[in-house]
C-alpha cells in the first residue's frame, strides 16, 4: 500500500451550495511548504473519480502540462474520490510531491458524481469552476478552448458531443440510443433547461463560480450539468465540439441506476423551477417536500386503513391495540419512502446502515409522539364528538400528517451532523 502523508482536502458536509468567494482560509502544502494563498485563482478543475487508479496519474501530467503552459500558476487540480476501492485517492496522494497544484479529497460518507461535484467546488479557490472525467474519456486538450469561451464572456462553456467537431468513438448502437433517449426525456419533462444546450449529458463543463453561488443544490446521480443550468444564473452558454474517447483502463459506472436517478432528477428540476418552487420561495416552506411527504403520507394510510381492518375485523383485535398496530406499521412503511424520496438527499449524506437506523428510531420517536395524539384525538372524536370511526380516525391522521413533517423539517432528518 502506497503510503504517503500528504494532507487530503477536508470534506465539506451539509448543504450543496457554492460561496460567492472562494474558500477562505489557507491550505498548507507540505511539498511547497507554501501557504496557498486566500486570493482566488483563476481555475479550479474537479476530477471525480471512482476506481481510477489506472487513469489518475495520466491525466493528471496530461492536465498539468496543458494548464502550466495555459494558466502557469493560477489553477488547481482537485481529485474528489468516493472511497475507491482500488484506492484512486492514494495514488492521487502520492502524485502531490510531483504536482503542487494537485489536491485530493477522500469522501467515505457520501457518494456519487454530482454530489462529488460539488463537494470539490465548495472546497476550490477558482472564480472559474469546472469538471472533466477521470478516465481520459474527455480530451484535455479542450480546456484550452472552454477557458477561452469564459473569458469572452461566457457563463457556461460546456464540452459538446453533438456540435461541429464533436463526436463520439465507436459507442455501441444501444448507448446512443440511450444517450439520445434521454436527452429526448430531459426535452419532454424539463424543456426550458434542456433545450438550452445541444449536449445536456455532458459531464465535461466549466462554469462562472458567480452563476452558481449562493443556490442550495439537490442533484441525483450523474447529470451535475442540467443542476447547474436548471438551479444557476446561466445567461451566455458556449459549446466546443469534443470527441468522446473510448476507455482505455477501468470501466464505466453508468447502470440503470443512473437512468432512473436521471429521471428523478428531471421531476425535481420540474417541480422546484414550477409554480410549485417559486411558491415555496414565497412562503420559505418546502412545498415540494411536503407534498412528497403528503403522498407518503397518503400511502401510510392505506397501510393503515388496511391493517385496522385486518387486526380489528379479521384478527377482532380491540380498537386501541389494532389502531396501535396498524399505525406501527404505517410508520415503517412511511420512514421507508420518506428516507428514500422525500428527504433523500438529505439521507444521502449520512450512509451506513448504522445511521439509517438511527434515522429511523428517531423517526419512530417522533411517529408514536403523533400516535398518541392521534389516539388521543380518534378517542376525542370517536367517543366525544360521536364521530364515525373510520372518519374520526382520517381527520385524526391529517393533523398528525402536519405536526410529523414539521417535527421532520426542524430536525432536519438529520442523525448526526456528517462528519
Ligand atoms: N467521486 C465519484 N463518485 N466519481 C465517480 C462516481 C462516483 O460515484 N461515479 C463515476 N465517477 C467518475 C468516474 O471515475 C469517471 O472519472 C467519471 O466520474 C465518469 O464516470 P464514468 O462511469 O466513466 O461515466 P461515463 O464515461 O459512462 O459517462 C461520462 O461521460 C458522459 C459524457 O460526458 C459521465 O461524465 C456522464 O455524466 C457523461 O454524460
Ligand atoms: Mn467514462
Amino acid at each position: 500500500m502506497l503510503k504517503t502523508d500528504y494532507d487530503l482536502l477536508p470534506v465539506p458536509t451539509g448543504t450543496l451550495q457554492i460561496a460567492r468567494s472562494p474558500a477562505s482560509g489557507s491550505r498548507l502544502n507540505p511539498v511547497t511548504v507554501r501557504d496557498s494563498l486566500t486570493d482566488p485563482l483563476h481555475f479550479s478543475l474537479i476530477i471525480p473519480t471512482y476506481n481510477e487508479s489506472g487513469n489518475i496519474a495520466r491525466i493528471v501530467s496530461r492536465l498539468t502540462e496543458l494548464l502550466d503552459h495555459g494558466l502557469p500558476g493560477d489553477y488547481e487540480l482537485i481529485v474528489v474520490d468516493d472511497d475507491s476501492p482500488d484506492r484512486t485517492w492514494e495514488v492521487a496522494q502520492a502524485l502531490i510531491p510531483d504536482y503542487p497544484q494537485l489536491c485530493v479529497m477522500r469522501r467515505q460518507q457520501e457518494r456519487g458524481l454530482s454530489t462529488a461535484v460539488i463537494r470539490g467546488w465548495q472546497v476550490a479557490r477558482g472564480e472559474i469552476l469546472g469538471v472533466i472525467d477521470g478516465d481520459l474519456q474527455h480530451p484535455p486538450e479542450t480546456l484550452l478552448q472552454l477557458l477561452a469561451t469564459m473569458d469572452d464572456g461566457a457563463d457556461l462553456a460546456i464540452a459538446s458531443r453533438h456540435v461541429d467537431g464533436g463526436g463520439v468513438s465507436t459507442w455501441s448502437a444501444s448507448r446512443r440510443f440511450l444517450s439520445r433517449g434521454a436527452q429526448l426525456l430531459g426535452l419532454i419533462i424539463l424543456p426550458r433547461v434542456v433545450s438550452r444546450v445541444s449536449d445536456p449529458m455532458s459531464g465535461y463543463f466549466l462554469v462562472n463560480r458567480s452563476a452558481i453561488a449562493d443556490v442550495p443544490l439537490s442533484p441525483i446521480g450523474y447529470k451535475i450539468l442540467i443542476e447547474v443550468i436548471g438551479r444557476g444564473q446561466i445567461d451566455q452558454i458556449r459549446e466546443v465540439g469534443y470527441v468522446f474517447h473510448e476507455r482505455t483502463t477501468g470501466e464505466s459506472k453508468v447502470t440503470w441506476k443512473q437512468y432512473t436517478d436521471y429521471l428523478q432528477h428531471l421531476l425535481r428540476l420540474r417541480i422546484d423551477s414550477g409554480r410549485l418552487g417559486r411558491l415555496s420561495r414565497r412562503l420559505h416552506f418546502p412545498v415540494g417536500r411536503f407534498l412528497r411527504f403528503g403522498l407518503v403520507g397518503l400511502s401510510g394510510l392505506t397501510v393503515d386503513m388496511a391493517a385496522l381492518y385486518l387486526f380489528y375485523e379479521v384478527i377482532g383485535f380491540g380498537l386501541t391495540r389494532s389502531a396501535i398496530l396498524a399505525a406501527e406499521l404505517a410508520i415503517i412503511n412511511n420512514f421507508y419512502w420518506n428516507d428514500r424520496w422525500t428527504f433523500r438527499d438529505i439521507a444521502q449524506q449520512q450512509s451506513g446502515w448504522q445511521r439509517m437506523v438511527k434515522r429511523f428510531l428517531k423517526f419512530n420517536l417522533i411517529c408514536i409522539m403523533g400516535l398518541i395524539l392521534k389516539i388521543l384525538l380518534l378517542n376525542l372524536f370517536f367517543n366525544g364528538l360521536q364521530m364515525n370511526a373510520y372518519a374520526a380516525n382520517l381527520l385524526a391522521i391529517a393533523i398528525v400528517t402536519f405536526w410529523n413533517f414539521w417535527i421532520n423539517l426542524k430536525l432536519s432528518w438529520r442523525v448526526t451532523q456528517v462528519k
